[in-house]
């Protein structure tokens, strides 16, 4: 079994020739068992202080387009929910306790929670981002998701860059297992090397900021030879923003949850006004501060 990663987190050339060759690499034991338990509880504290009459925003990849309403967009310097597209009864209400019908939580529990900061702007991030070849690595987006045991919905094959996009193409995602993820519970699936690919398509704001929409539409992925990374509790996924990845619903009875953070290069990249996510508050996307 692999030692856990402590501080230093270099990955080897055999490690960085994997990646460049499949766009992803797997690195098990790269949360402790503490630091998993830590966010588990970030989160179920802020589910607990949500309150579901508040806001009923979706976070569906089946029709994404028409579920962007103003408390997504508006999400990417927030800590917001979203529901399952199965957690209502046709006549509104919750089918299961609200804390297991959130689909996922986001977009910057990396600057504004404790817990997640202290996770997210870690040393071994940092040097992991070196690692791939970050410059000046800009933390843009995390997401807690559930995977909720029975309605944790299908996430549609996509590429990070899709949502994520920079001139030219930088974005990278580490997903972090905060639970074992099997085909059972819907782990990930990826493509090994269609990274090569390069972005496809991109998730744009109407000119009013009212809306989404897939500039060009996104296209549809063959997904022969996609491999299942089921992985242990506390493993790093590092996903290249062009690969091909997607899960399978969850209709077991465990849950799958994960943390993701996404990093933009900073430096000689420019960010796109037409894209999804923006700051409401102007400021720029916020880097490493270990
Ligand atoms: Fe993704």
């Amino acid at each position: 079994m692999a030692k856990p990663y402590s501080r230093a987190v270099h990955l080897s050339k055999t490690q960085v020739d994997f990646y460049n060759e499949n766009g992803y690499i797997v690195l098990e034991n790269f949360a402790t068992q503490q630091e998993t338990r830590s966010l588990q509880v970030a989160a179920q504290s802020i589910l607990d202080a949500f309150n579901p009459d508040e806001h009923r925003s979706v976070f569906s990849t089946k029709d994404q387009s028409s579920t962007s309403d103003d408390y997504f967009l508006k999400s990417g310097d927030k800590i917001r929910c979203f529901f399952e597209a199965d957690a209502f009864h046709p006549d509104g209400s919750l089918k299961v306790h609200k804390n297991l019908s959130i689909n996922k939580i986001g977009h910057a529990m990396h600057e504004l929670d404790p817990a997640f900061k202290k996770f997210a702007d870690s040393t071994k991030f940092k040097q992991l981002c070196s690692s791939v070849g970050f410059k000046l690595p800009r933390l843009v987006q995390s997401m807690y998701i559930f995977k909720q045991p029975r309605i944790g919905g299908t996430v549609q094959p996509h590429q990070d860059s899709t949502f994520l996009f920079t001139e030219p193409d930088s974005v990278i995602g580490f997903w972090v297992a905060l639970e074992d993820a099997t085909k059972s519970n819907g782990c990930l699936w990826a493509i090994p090397g269609s990274h090569r690919l390069g972005p496809l398509s991109r998730f744009k704001r109407t000119a009013d900021n009212k809306k989404t929409y897939f500039d060009p539409p996104m296209p549809k992925y063959d997904l022969k030879g996609s491999v299942p990374l089921e992985v242990p509790r506390g493993s790093l996924v590092v996903l290249h923003g062009a690969l091909v990845h997607y899960s399978e619903d969850n209709l077991s009875d465990a849950s799958r949850h994960a943390y993701t953070l996404h990093v933009l290069e900073g430096e000689g990249t420019k960010y796109p006004s037409s894209n999804w996510l923006q700051r409401e508050d102007g400021k720029d996307f916020p880097t490493f501060t270990c």
